[in-house]
């Protein structure tokens, strides 16, 4: 059996266990994500280019007829249960994704019950795949199936991102709930933060493979510089507003714009403003790149987008650093950046296959400068959340 389908049997079962086998048990797939390009740029209102891979996180939910909520990680051996009618913060960080997904619900006004809920994943913690997203989303999906929401995708996006924000109290954009949710595989999408519409842009180069290398380390700067980049760009945009009021986000601002108010800036802002600017143009670029299978320009576009968000967005360390510099001396290597939020995390790397074995060896003697332990994956393009049903179910006995 494949690793991913002992996932599934592992979650059916524990799932039958508690729930002694009931026939509306549901089990749902939410993967991870990988971003080819656009960092930072999602809660700038603006452009990113996600797509959901191969490692997921495996949800087996079944309603029940009182309000008792019970979560179950199969990976943490850890449970919590609460009252579905008055979510509240759990002493565990993994229940709050969850518990944030009811209380947004009920928020929005929508009328849930009880559930069982267990789940397993293959998504590595805290290597910048997004696994918190991929379980806020699941969690939103299976809830929206088992209670007949009727709630759109997109919306679904929007609540899970929403938990993260409000419950768990990451103010992370929109980027990883909506890669999780909205991929079609084999793609990647093209997607407009701020009003949400997204064009899938086919990934036609069979001979490339995407290849993540994790750092094995995750900076304890990360969540608070995250938040304080935010803030710097907010506060570059409060500059230009003041001349032009139209400008809600860096997203209305220009080049030019930003040149003619360059004195009124600190530098920081000045900086940070640049790179989003910067990055959403190199997304716009990376698309055309991609529709006209130009993987050149699109590996050129990877090495720039690191190089402004090492130095312009000051969001990488030495570790994603040594990696990408290995990487960019390999001939079989199209373009490589640190991905997602940055200090840690993983790298992005899209490596002809021919090139796989030495790209292999190379990356392990920068992993020694590194001194952590080599985790190299290479990763699939995969649709979004999905209900495996009874028949995807039967084919994994
Ligand atoms: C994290 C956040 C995303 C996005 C990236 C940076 O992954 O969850 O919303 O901001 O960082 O691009």
């Amino acid at each position: 059996m494949k690793p991913q389908n002992q996932l599934v049997s592992l979650v059916k079962s524990e799932l039958e266990r508690r729930t002694s086998g009931s026939s509306s048990a549901l089990v749902v797939r939410s993967p991870g994500r990988l971003n080819v390009i656009g960092e930072h740029t999602d809660y700038n209102d603006g452009f990113v280019m996600p797509s959901a891979i191969d490692r997921a996180i495996y949800i087996g939910l079944s309603p029940r007829l009182d309000s008792e909520g019970n979560l179950h990680s199969i990976d943490f051996q850890e449970s919590h249960s609460f009252d579905v009618k008055h979510p509240v913060k759990s002493p565990k960080a993994w229940a709050n994704y969850l518990v944030g997904v009811v209380d947004e619900l009920k928020k929005g006004g929508y009328s849930i019950g009880g559930f069982d809920c267990v789940f397993a994943g293959d998504i590595p913690i805290g290597a910048g795949l997004s696994s918190s997203a991929a379980v806020e989303a699941g969690l939103a999906f299976a809830l929206n199936t088992a209670f007949e929401l009727q709630i759109g995708r997109t919306e679904l996006a929007a609540i899970a991102q929403r938990a993260e924000n409000n419950f768990v109290g990451v103010k992370c954009g929109i980027m990883d709930q909506f890669a999780s949710l909205l991929s079609e595989g084999s793609s990647v999408l093209n997607l407009d933060c701020r009003s949400l519409e997204y064009d899938l842009i086919p990934f036609k180069a069979p001979d490339i493979r995407f290849v993540l290398c994790d750092t094995g380390v995750k900076h304890s700067l990360a969540s608070s510089e995250y938040n304080l980049r935010r803030q710097e760009c907010e506060r570059a945009v409060n500059v230009l507003r003041q001349s032009s009021s139209h400008i809600e986000s860096l997203r209305d601002a220009t080049l030019e714009m930003l040149e003619a108010h360059r004195m009124e800036l600190d530098g920081t802002a000045y900086k940070r403003a640049l790179y989003v600017l910067e990055e959403n143009a190199r997304v716009e670029s990376a698309a055309s790149a991609l529709r006209s299978d130009d993987f050149k320009a699109l590996g050129e576009l990877l090495f720039m987008s690191h190089a402004g968000l090492r130095d312009k967005f000051e969001v990488s360390c030495d570790e994603l650093n040594t990696l990408v510099d290995a990487a960019s001396e390999i001939e079989a290597v199209v373009g490589a950046r640190m991905m997602g939020g940055g200090f840690g995390g993983c790298t992005l790397n899209l490596v002809h296959e021919d090139g796989l074995s030495e790209f292999n060896e190379r990356i392990m003697l920068a992993y020694d400068k590194i001194g952590t332990t080599p985790r190299i994956y290479e990763c699939r393009l995969m649709p979004g959340t999905e209900i495996l049903n009874n028949q995807s179910l039967r084919e994994l006995d």
